[in-house]
């Protein structure tokens, strides 16, 4: 039998308890930063084979240049093999709801792509974005929990409504660069974009900023822009057990002042979701929270750093992305070191 606890599931196998990697809201503390030290120790030994003859699934229904690369080289460093699966394109599509006449495009079901997939490899990851259509049933997650509820072996979270590997990358990252995250100003700050982009990566940075007892400011330009509550709620419960904390400014001053660590990212305002137009009217206004070097000299000589990819003079300019402060190639190699500690645990013996 299956048990599910909260967002966390649990398979009892022969030996141990299967755990899957869709959030780090399931993951304590311990347990990421354990990870993140494996992935310091991965840096230094790139290529061992500690996976030897495993396999891994990574299946994308969205275009992916750094989870893709990642994963793949990850998996090959560590001597195991990585098929890559694009349904809807090179593979059949996919109907991931739950008693569903199937007459539409998707030639098959998840349940029977979990099952076979579970015979072939060790692990499964995916990359599913929201609809982009009702948030009220996007913010369920509903396309990862029925591949993690199908699925006999671990099922990793490549991006959703969260992005918990990029969450790790961002984290070594921070450690990399300023030691103990504790106490340290943490900015997230919204920034504009030609179109309304997926909050996942603006949801996990919140949540791990928190987690490792950051000072955090969420900087948005309207209240029409904080995130879903379950993050918030997540990220406000997570700086009460870390003894960091969670503002909401709308002032790019203040918010600046005093920080360590700037993010920039751009999502869509959810009261709004699935109305792209009347979004774009409220966001027009908003494109001078572009990150630019006058902003960055508020800070406490702050490093800056994005998930990418990143329009250039559109979310930070040219200045900010070549400044030796710019972190982001740092936390884009960090998501191969990350992820290959992440493996090891799931799929190691
Ligand atoms: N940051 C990130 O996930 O990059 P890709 O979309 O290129 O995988």
């Amino acid at each position: 039998m299956w048990g599910v606890c909260g967002t966390l599931q649990v398979v009892p196998t022969q030996f141990q308890i299967m755990r899957h990697f869709l959030s780090t809201v399931d993951w304590n503390r311990d347990d990421l930063q354990a990870l993140l030290d494996q992935a310091a120790e991965l840096r230094q030994h790139r290529v061992t084979d500690q996976l030897k003859g495993r396999t891994i699934a990574l299946l994308f229904l969205n275009p992916s240049l750094r989870t893709r690369s990642s994963f793949e080289i990850g998996a090959f460093q560590l001597g195991a093999h990585a098929v890559v699966l694009e349904p809807g394109k090179a593979a059949w599509g996919i109907e991931f709801e739950p008693g569903v006449v199937m007459d539409g495009d998707a030639e098959e079901h998840i349940a029977e792509v979990a099952g076979v997939l579970s015979r072939y490899c060790d692990a499964i990851g995916l990359r599913a974005f929201p609809l982009f259509k009702d948030w009220s049933s996007d913010r369920q997650d509903k396309v990862i929990r029925s591949l993690a509820a199908h699925a006999s072996v671990p099922v990793i979270n490549m991006e959703t409504i969260v992005h918990p590997c990029q969450e790790l990358a961002l984290m070594r990252t921070i450690q990399d660069h300023l030691g103990q995250p504790d106490g340290k100003k943490f900015v997230l700050t919204w920034t504009w974009h030609p179109r309304p982009l997926n909050t996942a990566v603006a949801n996990s940075a919140l949540m791990i900023a928190s987690k490792f007892g950051m000072n955090v400011t969420l900087l948005v330009p309207h209240d029409d822009y904080l995130l879903d509550e379950q993050f918030m709620d997540a990220a406000y419960a997570n700086a009460d057990a870390s003894g960091g904390s969670l503002d909401i400014s709308t002032d790019i001053e203040s918010s600046y002042q005093g920080a360590n660590f700037v993010y920039a990212k751009s999502w869509g305002a959810l009261p709004l979701y699935g109305r792209p137009e009347e979004e774009a009217r409220l966001r027009e206004p908003f494109r001078h929270f572009m990150v630019d070097g006058k902003k960055m000299a508020m800070t406490d000589n702050a490093l800056f750093s994005h998930c990418l990819p990143l329009r250039r003079n559109i979310k930070a300019t040219d200045e900010v992305m070549d400044a030796d402060y710019c972190v982001a190639q740092d936390e884009a190699e960090n998501r191969l070191h990350v992820q290959k500690a992440l493996m090891l645990e799931l799929m190691g013996p």
